[in-house]
């Protein structure tokens, strides 16, 4: 069944898996995405070993929460609903919460009803999107128990994409989706988290996919097609194709342009144990005492 993100966030790639799914490696070892956002390909592939990581708490929190307090988290959604407005709103955006269940609920109900529907924070890390027009707290698309019952399979990071990167072994398969650099190089970066990510991030990036690819790791990777990013990954020996999509928050006068998107791709080793069926395989791993313990278990069993 195919699960559809939960969280509208900037970059989503909703797009990528509807259109070019074809970019992903049938089988690999372990799923890993350093980026993860609102996790568009991450919940099209659902796959049986994940390693997913994103520099914003906020956003880890959420799907931890989701994972282990997921009742609990429906039924503050379902307080959000029933108490929506103008005040409401105002109210729950002045102040994030202590508690993990409430901060998540808090997150998903903003992201849920803002302007835009885009949960974007300003350079202090504030989030102050003002009130939207949509209403609707819970979707009808809603599946947290889907989601969850994934979600437990994966270990969530709040971290800087490298390490996650550099922990990946030959076999296993990195989606990377980091925030594009807009324009031109010279000309100001995508700014949507508490710091930017910088020319520097991007060499830093495009460095440690090659070495992962070195290492037998497959990679797809996704960027602006800017010709100083082309240059980055062409100069690595990277496999480069061109996609088009329609964007409908380019900010441009009529909300939608016809945008040029690289897709970087590596193929990766043949994995070990490409006779076994993943399913099998997964649950065989899934005994290991090591994967065990990098289980995120927040507050004990889940709800
Ligand atoms: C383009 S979005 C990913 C969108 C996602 N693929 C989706 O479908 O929704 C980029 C993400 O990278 C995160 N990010 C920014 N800098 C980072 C860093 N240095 N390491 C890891 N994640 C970072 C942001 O918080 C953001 O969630």
């Amino acid at each position: 069944m195919p699960l559809i993100p939960f969280l509208k966030w900037p970059g989503g790639k909703r797009w990528l898996v509807a259109q070019h799914a074809h970019v992903l490696p049938p089988t690999y070892d372990r799923y890993i995405e350093p980026f993860l956002g609102g996790g568009s390909v991450f919940f099209h592939l659902q796959p049986e070993r994940a390693l997913l990581g994103d520099t914003n708490r906020e956003l880890i929190g959420v799907y931890e929460t989701v994972a282990w307090r997921r009742k609990q988290l429906e039924s503050r959604l379902k307080e959000h609903q029933r108490k929506h407005g103008q005040r409401h709103y105002y109210q729950i955006r002045a102040a994030i919460p202590d508690d993990p269940v409430e901060r998540a609920a808090r997150t998903l109900y903003l992201n849920r009803t803002c302007f835009n529907g885009m949960y974007r924070v300003n350079h202090e890390g504030q989030f102050n999107v003002p009130k939207g027009t949509k209403t609707a707290v819970l979707l009808d698309t809603d599946d947290f128990a889907a989601a969850a019952a994934l979600l437990r399979r994966a270990e969530l990071r709040v971290s800087d994409f490298e390490p996650l990167i550099d922990g990946a072994e030959g076999g296993d398969f990195v989606f990377a989706d980091p925030p594009y650099i807009t324009g031109h190089a010279d000309n100001g970066f995508v700014k949507y988290n508490e710091t930017l990510f910088k020319w520097e991030d991007q060499i830093r990036l495009a460095d440690a996919l090659a070495r992962a690819r070195d290492r037998g790791v497959a990679v797809v990777a996704t960027n602006a097609s800017h010709r100083e990013v082309r240059n980055l990954y062409e100069e690595r020996g990277f496999a480069l194709t061109k996609l088009k999509r329609y964007s409908s928050i380019s900010g441009k006068a009529n909300g939608r342009a016809h945008l040029h998107e690289l897709v970087i791709t590596a193929p990766g080793r043949t994995r070990r144990h490409s006779s076994q069926r993943p399913r099998l395989r997964a649950r065989l791993t899934s005994a290991s005492p090591s994967l065990k313990r990098n289980r995120p278990r927040p507050n004990g069993p889940p709800d």
